[in-house]
């Protein structure tokens, strides 16, 4: 059904967690309602200034709960075929990420299971994610290519995700990663590979309008901020933003690169300097924090939090849910791990998810916010204050999901 068909819809007798910046904290409004027209907000404020001539409206009464902005999950790698439980298994015997990559596994192994799986497939084993994440709230996700690794199978990637929000009432951003890994056929010539993702894969996609943005992995075990550089170029000459997998396991001053290109975010940044920092503020590039990938590989060094916060780096945070290193489904668990393990304050984690989260992906005058003219993307909850989405383990306390006002 189209969002268009519907009655206006005002939800009443709520408290909003706006998110709007210039309310300061979580732009909280006690006695508060939404009213949307058409999928849109025409308001999000106190109850008394709800506009006249909403009459035929259906209204919802919210019983004083919380209303947030629908979450948004701005990384994500979720469409992939099979698991990767074995790799898990051999880093609990000791083995390290960079060690399980070294030997086959890793990234390439995923690679394997896309190839072999169709479209229709590929589809099929992403929705159970995809479920979980809309279970607790969210209504906007990123999802990354990067399994593929040759033109075909990069491309069957991005239109199974962009098949998913047809298939679930969702906001589905894509993106294309093809410098994610060197695929086994490239036999160990990164340029020549860079040369086909940024001439070869990169054309395709655009053409055909499969990808919202161009990402890649800047690593020792991935590629090096020339190649990236060329791939960031292409995009570029395309009309595509970037964003940018920087600085995770080693400084190899990817956040000043993602900076230096103007990159929506650039994302993990456990190595990130002063100086990459410092340029994401000038460049207006977000911060995405990832813990989950964090917390499952056992990383010890963590993301600097304090130079984003004194230079004024807005911070989102992010699953990454992928099946390598983040098999995690769950941004309220990600909220308490942005809290528990790099101390992030409640309202950073939950801008982190919301309104931060949608500058990441370029959406920031679409969603992230309650307010007139945004999508009603919302997240109503069971809740007395909002502390308790960042605070609990494992309990999901969303009573509704609204997805472009419905
Ligand atoms: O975001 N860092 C690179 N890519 C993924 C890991 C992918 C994998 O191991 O499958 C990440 O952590
Ligand atoms: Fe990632």
């Amino acid at each position: 059904m189209s969002p268009s068909a519907a009655r206006p819809t005002i939800w009443r007798n709520a408290r909003l967690a706006t998110l709007r910046p210039e309310l300061g904290g979580l732009g909280e409004t006690e006695g508060g309602a939404v009213a949307a027209v058409d999928g849109r907000i025409v308001h999000a404020g106190s109850q008394a200034e709800l506009p006249t001539g909403l009459g035929d409206a259906q209204v919802v009464d919210c019983d004083g709960r919380w209303i947030t902005p629908g979450l948004i999950d701005c990384h994500t790698h979720l469409v992939y075929a099979g698991n990767r439980a074995n790799e898990f298994e051999m880093r609990l015997a000791g083995a390290s990420y960079e060690e399980v990559a070294r030997a086959g596994g890793g990234i390439v192994s995923s690679v394997r299971g896309v190839r072999a799986a169709s479209e229709d497939q590929l589809v099929k084993e992403t929705l159970p994610r995809l479920d979980a994440l809309l279970a607790e709230g969210v209504t906007t996700v990123e999802v990354k290519s990067g399994y593929g690794l040759d033109r075909e199978s990069e491309m069957k990637s991005l239109r199974a995700a962009r098949r998913l929000g047809s298939e679930r009432p969702v906001t589905i951003r894509t993106t294309f990663l093809g410098a994610h890994a060197l695929p086994a056929e490239a036999d160990g010539d990164k340029d020549a590979y860079i040369a086909k993702v940024a001439n070869d894969m990169l054309p395709a996609i655009a053409r055909d309008n499969l990808a919202d943005a161009v990402d890649g992995f800047c690593e020792g075990i991935a590629f090096s901020p020339e190649q990236i550089a060329r791939v960031f170029d292409a995009a570029k000459a395309l009309g595509l933003p970037v964003k940018l997998h920087a600085d995770q396991l080693s400084d190899l001053d990817g956040a000043a690169l993602a900076a230096r290109y103007g990159a929506l975010s650039a994302d993990h940044l456990e190595h990130t300097s002063a100086l990459g920092a410092e340029a994401m503020a000038q460049s207006g590039t977000v911060a995405t924090i990832l813990p989950g990938a964090f917390y499952f590989i056992r990383e010890t060094k963590k993301p600097p939090i304090d130079l984003f916060r004194r230079f004024g780096v807005p911070m989102a945070l992010a699953t990454d849910s992928n099946p390598g290193t983040s098999p995690l489904t769950s941004l309220l668990l990600t909220m308490n791990m942005g809290a528990t393990l790099f101390s992030m304050t409640v309202d950073e984690c939950i801008a982190g998810v919301t309104r931060h989260a949608a500058q990441a992906l370029g959406l920031g005058n679409e969603v992230g916010t309650l307010e007139a003219g945004k999508w009603a993307d919302l997240a109503i909850w069971d809740v007395e204050r909002p502390a308790e989405l960042v605070y609990r383990i494992g309990f999901n306390p969303l009573h509704a999901r609204i997805w472009r006002g419905q």
